[in-house]
């Protein structure tokens, strides 16, 4: 009722269907606006009132595959954690069974791979609750003003040297955990409070399975370097990142 009747402030459809869960199950009881929207998914700011006032959260919500156009991910799975022979085929036969499989495991990765970082204590979004099609996670902003991405944070970031430290020890225990964030460039880094906080892991992979990840990190750390470059920050992206994969190799990370 709730959802309908008091939150839905926007234009049409500006409150998702997918975001009705979190209104039932109480985690959120206020829809705000629309924060960004991408290729894969739509970025809500949503809220929820208590005691010491309104809390804004960022909701993260996937489009449907026919909404993002179609990709075969086929190839992708099997050198992530798909080992199923069942699904493998039935979704390189791109069956209904799976399409539902490769969605459902798509649109899981991301949760899981946060509460593994968050546990890791790395700087992440806080998530707030996983669910269908979506999850709420922390908003990183001051009241209607979102955190800057890092590409528009370029000229007020204090400690340049300090942040590019601290977003090279966040990659390396990313690598501890088995993850490589494969799009980590200054747009999926949010500057917030000081702080660089890293988002958008769906597409993160684990080196145990996915022989593409040496080369997505080598890119990660090249796409970081470019940027504190240009912030009088220069740094060494090759050597970084051989002396990176080396200590993962020999399991000393
Ligand atoms: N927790 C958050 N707090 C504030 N803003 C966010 C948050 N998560 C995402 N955003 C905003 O939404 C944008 C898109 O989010 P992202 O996860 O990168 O999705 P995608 O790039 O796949 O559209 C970000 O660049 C950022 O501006
Ligand atoms: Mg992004």
């Amino acid at each position: 009722m709730k959802y309908i009747e008091e939150s839905y402030t926007g234009g049409a459809c500006a409150c998702p269907e997918a975001l009705r869960q979190y209104f039932d199950d109480g985690t959120i009881d206020g829809y705000e606006r629309v924060l960004s929207e991408g290729k894969e998914a739509v970025v809500h700011v949503v809220s929820k009132h208590g005691s010491g006032g309104k809390v804004y959260y960022a909701a993260k919500v996937y489009k449907k595959r026919e909404e993002r156009g179609f990709k075969n991910r086929a190839d992708y799975f099997v050198t992530q954690n798909m080992y199923k022979r069942r699904a493998i085929l039935a979704i390189r036969k791109k069956t209904r069974f799976g399409r539902e499989v490769e969605e459902a495991v798509w649109q899981n990765r991301e949760t899981g791979y946060l509460a593994e970082l968050l546990a890791a204590g790395a700087d992440v979004p806080v998530l707030v609750k996983a669910g269908q099609d979506s999850f709420i996670m922390e908003y990183l902003g001051e009241g209607e003003q979102r955190a800057p991405q890092l590409i528009e944070a370029r000229g007020e970031i204090g400690d340049s040297r300090g942040v590019f430290a601290r977003l090279l020890e966040n990659v390396e225990l990313f690598l501890r955990c088995n993850i490589v964030h494969g799009d980590l460039s200054p747009y999926n880094v949010l500057y917030h409070r000081g702080r660089a906080v890293v988002i958008d892991f769906p597409q993160a992979s684990d080196p145990r399975r996915n022989p593409n990840a040496q080369a997505l990190l080598l890119r990660d750390i090249r796409n970081l370097c470019a940027f504190f470059a240009k912030c009088a920050v220069p740094a060494d992206p090759e050597a970084i990142f051989a002396e990176m994969w080396h200590k993962y190799q020999l399991n000393v990370i």
